[in-house]
């Protein structure tokens, strides 16, 4: 219990603060759509199936060696000319390494901030500046998901990819189980979003997650997530669902109001808080 504690601790206080605070730079789009699909993230083309489609690579102080990856953020651009004040939802699929923009977006994602039939004069200014923030990914309809990856191979070697990790939420470590029993062996970040071990239990699997918001974190267990003949290329319900939202003690940020700064030049623009 003591260790429990003791690192628990250490993910939390690592946990960087004030995600969901304004920030302002710079974003640039992939000409190729095929670019974030085979992002570092490792999602492959089931990044296609994420924010339909608006996902983004970012730098890597948002990308935190994968711990980014799947995260949500809201962008808009600033240029009143050609975009709208709600901006875009994207999903985080891949490192930006050029810093010269926070964010490089599927084509999508960019035209998607631009107000309407603005969408090729955004792509003729290719980079844009924007303001943006993490905001909570919402998955109606989907539990978290583990889909067993290709490197896989019984019975020692388990790879995993996360998918669908609601809310505004790191998961920073992961063990694994046989199914009933309590002799966790823990798993390590291969990169992006997928976690490999190989020591891996007999029999059907059961997993703990570490998950983050902010300052709060919790172990989330999930039961029975793999069967005994779990297969390579399945995706598998953990059964729970991810809904957290960061509680973040952010001074002088909260009062930033997303939508309101255009509106006294162009009432038009007047967006509803969209948070
Ligand atoms: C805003 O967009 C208009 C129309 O495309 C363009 O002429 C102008 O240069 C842009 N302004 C900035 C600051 O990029
Ligand atoms: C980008 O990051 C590198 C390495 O951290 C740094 O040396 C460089 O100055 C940065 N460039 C910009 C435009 O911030």
């Amino acid at each position: 219990m003591a260790f429990f504690l003791c690192s628990l601790f250490i993910f939390l206080s690592s946990a960087t603060a004030c995600d969901s605070c304004l920030h302002q730079s710079k974003a640039a789009y992939f000409n190729k759509p095929s670019a974030l699909s085979s992002g570092a993230c490792g999602y492959g083309s089931l990044a296609l199936g994420l924010s339909g489609g608006h996902l983004a690579a970012a730098v890597s102080s948002l990308y935190k060696d994968g711990a980014g990856c799947g995260a949500c953020f809201q962008i808009r651009c600033k240029n009143s000319t050609v975009c709208s004040c709600k901006g875009t939802r994207v999903t985080i699929t891949d490192i930006n390494h050029n810093n010269a923009t926070d964010f490089v977006l599927s084509s999508r994602a960019f035209m998607a901030m631009a107000s309407h039939g603005m969408g090729q004069h955004i792509l003729n200014l290719g980079t844009v500046d924007v303001e943006y923030r993490r905001i909570p990914c919402e998955y109606k309809n989907q539990n978290l998901a583990v889909r067993v990856e290709e490197s896989s191979e019984k019975p020692n070697y388990l790879a995993i990819k996360l998918l669908y990790q609601g809310g505004q939420t790191e998961i920073v470590a992961i063990d694994v189980a046989q199914a009933g029993s309590s002799s966790w062996r823990f798993m390590e970040r291969k990169y992006g979003a997928v976690w490999d071990t190989s020591r891996v239990p007999s029999g059907a699997l059961q997993f703990r997650f570490v998950v983050t918001s902010g300052f709060d974190g919790k172990w989330i267990w999930a039961k029975n997530v793999l069967p005994a003949d779990w297969k390579i290329g399945v995706v598998y319900d953990s059964g729970v669902r991810i809904t957290d939202i960061a509680k973040e003690g952010c001074f002088g940020c909260d009062d930033d109001n997303w939508g309101r700064k255009q509106d006294v030049k162009s009432p038009s623009n007047l967006c509803a808080d969209t948070h």
